[in-house]
């Protein structure tokens, strides 16, 4: 296979469209016969780790270790993510660092946008299908790194909109960031993440946390991202660290049928232990990029607020979402509906005054700093809901 052309009903994450056409590797076909691709996405731990990389001052990679800025454009698709082409020297070869170590953004090329620039059209992308599974698929730069500076995820490059969840969206390297920017927040934690999709936060989140429930749904999106927190073991924190991969439905009405113990042969289930193990300890529940339909954001936020009124403890549930601009023909009008829901549904939880619970909501600035390589454009946000019981 050397070129794929997307269907006008998929979607692709612009933190998989942005890669370097060098850096598809497809490695298998999933259960679904879906094929599979892996990408590295270099962290960027301290200076130190940028010099050990051999990236000083030049390019010390980063999410999907991106190199020059796609070439071409294509239409719009529905739920963009990112890869840092931003974040790509002048001539494209890396990232630039001032004096005291941070990123010093330089924003896309007009060539990214330009419908005349040569290459190949947007929606086509050539993956190398070269690899074997168990070979070593780490490509010459990564090979430089030292292990615990490279997540390596598995996904799928373009799916249906039911399939998102098999690929990596912008906002999970937003949250990623904001962990490994608040490490006390984790450090030692029992962590819940609501709709996980490959696993990258909960496996970042697991580097400083005790315990991490990475949950999601559908039987072959978990055993991918099973696969990724396996590959990726070698990251977890001296303090356990675990990754526990769990099915969890939000559209499943009752709570309590949700997380419970199941039939332990089951896949993905909840052990009585790990169900007592979540009440009991979880102080943080995290979800990245969730909010886009309004159903789901309805039935996030009811499985939320139910979660939170059966932890011991109170909690606090960091949320990244992307502002997604839309041209409707309903509105004609460019609108952001997907957004304005979120927006409603945190303004209702703060105006809940008879439960149990208080709920406290604040943006988060995005101005910590950038360990991961991506785009962290204005519309890319993280809200933060600090939930209480009024006593
Ligand atoms: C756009 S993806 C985001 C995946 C991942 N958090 C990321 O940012 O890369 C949305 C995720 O929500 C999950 N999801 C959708 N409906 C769900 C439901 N009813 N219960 C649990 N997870 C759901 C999808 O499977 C998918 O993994």
């Amino acid at each position: 296979m050397d070129e794929v052309t997307f269907k006008s009903n998929t979607v692709l994450s612009d933190v998989h469209l942005y890669t370097p056409n060098q850096r598809h590797f497809m490695v298998r076909l999933n259960s679904m016969g879906q094929p599979v691709f892996l990408t590295q996405f270099r962290l960027l731990w301290n200076r130190d780790a940028q010099t050990d990389s051999g990236a000083e001052g030049g390019d010390p990679g980063g999410a999907c270790t991106p190199e020059s800025p796609p070439q071409g454009t294509g239409s719009p698709r529905s739920l963009p993510g990112s890869c840092s082409s931003d974040a790509a020297g002048p001539e494209g070869t890396g990232v630039q660092l001032d004096e005291d170590g941070d990123l010093d953004v330089v924003r896309r090329p007009r060539a990214a946008s330009d419908p005349d620039a040569p290459g190949p059209p947007r929606d086509k992308v050539h993956p190398v299908i070269l690899r074997q599974e168990g070979d070593d698929v780490l490509d010459d730069e990564a090979q430089g790194s030292r292990p615990q500076d490279v997540i390596r995820i598995e996904h799928t490059m373009a799916t249906p909109l039911e399939d998102v969840g098999k690929q990596v969206w912008r906002g999970a390297l937003l949250l990623a960031d904001y962990i490994l920017s608040q490490p006390a927040l984790f450090q030692g934690r029992t962590v819940l993440e609501l709709g996980a999709g490959m696993g990258l936060v909960s496996i970042v989140a697991a580097t400083v946390a005790r315990t991490v429930y990475c949950t999601d749904v559908g039987t072959d999106l978990l055993a991918m991202c099973q696969r990724n927190t396996t590959l990726n073991s070698h990251l977890a924190g001296p303090g356990g660290g675990v990754v526990k991969v769990r099915a969890l439905d939000w559209l499943d009405a009752d709570l309590c049928t949700a997380v419970s113990p199941t039939d332990p042969a089951a896949s993905f289930s909840w052990s009585e232990a790990d169900v007592a193990d979540l009440y009991e300890h979880t102080t943080v529940l995290l979800a990245a990029e969730v909010f886009y339909d309004d159903d789901l954001t309805d039935a996030l936020f009811r499985t939320l607020s139910g979660l939170a009124l059966k932890l011991k403890n109170a909690c606090t549930a960091v949320l990244s979402v992307e502002k997604r601009l839309n041209f409707t023909l309903r509105h004609l009008d460019v609108t952001c509906e997907a957004y304005d829901h979120f927006r409603s549904s945190l303004r209702r939880l703060e105006t809940l005054a008879d439960g149990p619970l208080r709920f406290v909501v604040e943006p988060v600035e995005a101005s910590f700093p950038q360990r991961l390589v991506y785009e962290r454009i204005r519309q890319l946000e993280l809200w933060k809901v600090l939930v209480e019981r009024v006593t």
